[in-house]
């Protein structure tokens, strides 16, 4: 497989793992590059400097391809600017190959002086964007591609609530810059489709759970096995950042109170980062903030990241094959 993509950043398949918080640590991000896709470390995990260093080091020692650093700019979750800075400079310091940027445009950011500090420092940059119109702003302001992040995706789809099959077709459109479907792939056929959408590659996360190096408690396999497409829920328009996550007890409490205009001070308790290791690591998944995509109807089993992307690939040139016969017979 070759795309702008694959030749921008030296990595076997167009297939890049997105920001996890609380599971995209070392060991995943390195078998996921070891696999031949681009790995992803989650930066908000690390709290100073010095930790995040030995994250970075430690993905280091287990793999010597490329990975991704994801930093999610909205200071609204309680990351302090000194810890920004100190994400931003460790990138530019440990030369990590690529950034994954949500929320606030990294250009705007402290005058763009982390932006320019990244960009000579060779680290290229992603914006993870839910509209055409900010898709056009990160090409203008210089990022080497955007990722198409659709509705359907687990953690903070846009609010303009546009599908992955529209949003890459448009954004491919409008940019020159490499696109990248984001949201509802978790299989070769979807890798394919994005393809033929005009995508140089797919960003998925919640597929990535249900492989073995992700390091989670046996229920939540079992969960992502059982829980269909249609059990996800959008909630938090009413504050200002929507979501989206499996439905269980706290996403119907939020729900509930949204809709008869409760404010932060009564979401909170129910979406507290606090309660994400008694979901991903005791298995709990009836309370708490499962952010999870509607992908997850498209996950059947627990495999390594190798047996992943190798089937993937394959998966993706059988359906390629098979729509281009479809095309050619009569
Ligand atoms: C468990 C989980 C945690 C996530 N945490 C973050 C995060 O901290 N920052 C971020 O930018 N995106 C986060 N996301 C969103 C993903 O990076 C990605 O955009 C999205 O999940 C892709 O859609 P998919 O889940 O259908 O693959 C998270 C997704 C999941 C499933």
């Amino acid at each position: 497989m070759k795309t702008r993509l694959t030749e921008m950043l030296g990595i076997k398949y167009p297939i890049i793992c997105g920001g996890m918080m609380r599971l995209a640590y070392p060991p995943l991000c390195a078998a996921i590059s070891n696999a031949g896709g681009l790995g992803n470390l989650t930066s908000a995990m690390y709290e100073d400097k010095a930790q995040f260093k030995a994250a970075i080091q430690e993905v280091k020692s287990l793999t010597d391809k490329p990975f991704i650093v994801n930093v999610t700019l909205l200071p609204s979750i309680g990351v302090t600017p000194e810890r920004y800075q100190a994400y931003f400079e460790t990138i530019a310091e440990e030369e990590v190959a690529a950034l994954e940027l949500s929320g606030i445009p990294l250009n705007r950011y402290e005058g763009g002086k982390y932006f320019e500090m990244l960009k000579k420092a060779g680290v290229k940059l992603f914006h993870k964007v839910g509209s055409v119109r900010h898709g056009k702003s990160a090409e203008k302001a210089g990022y080497d591609g955007v990722f198409a992040a659709g509705v359907e995706e687990g953690g903070h789809p846009l609010n303009e609530n546009v599908a992955t099959t529209v949003l890459t077709p448009r954004m491919v459109e409008e940019l020159d810059i490499p696109v990248i479907t984001t949201g509802g792939i978790a299989s070769g056929i979807g890798l394919a489709a994005s393809l033929c959408l005009g995508a140089e590659g797919v960003m998925m996360a919640t597929r990535f759970i249900n492989t073995k190096e992700c390091q989670v408690h046996q229920n939540v396999y079992q969960v992502m096995i059982d829980r269909q497409e249609n059990e996800t829920a959008l909630y938090g328009n009413s504050i200002g950042l929507q979501g989206r996550a499996l439905v269980n007890e706290s996403i119907i409490k939020v729900q509930e109170i949204e809709a008869r205009g409760g404010g932060l001070e009564e979401i909170i308790p129910h979406i507290a980062g606090a309660l994400g290791d008694e979901i991903w690591q005791e298995g709990n998944l009836n309370k708490g903030l499962v952010a999870v995509g509607q992908s997850i109807g498209l996950i059947h089993d627990v495999v390594t990241c190798k047996e992943l992307l190798d089937r993937m690939a394959e998966e993706a040139e059988a359906s390629l094959s098979r729509g281009l016969n479809m095309c050619q017979a009569n």
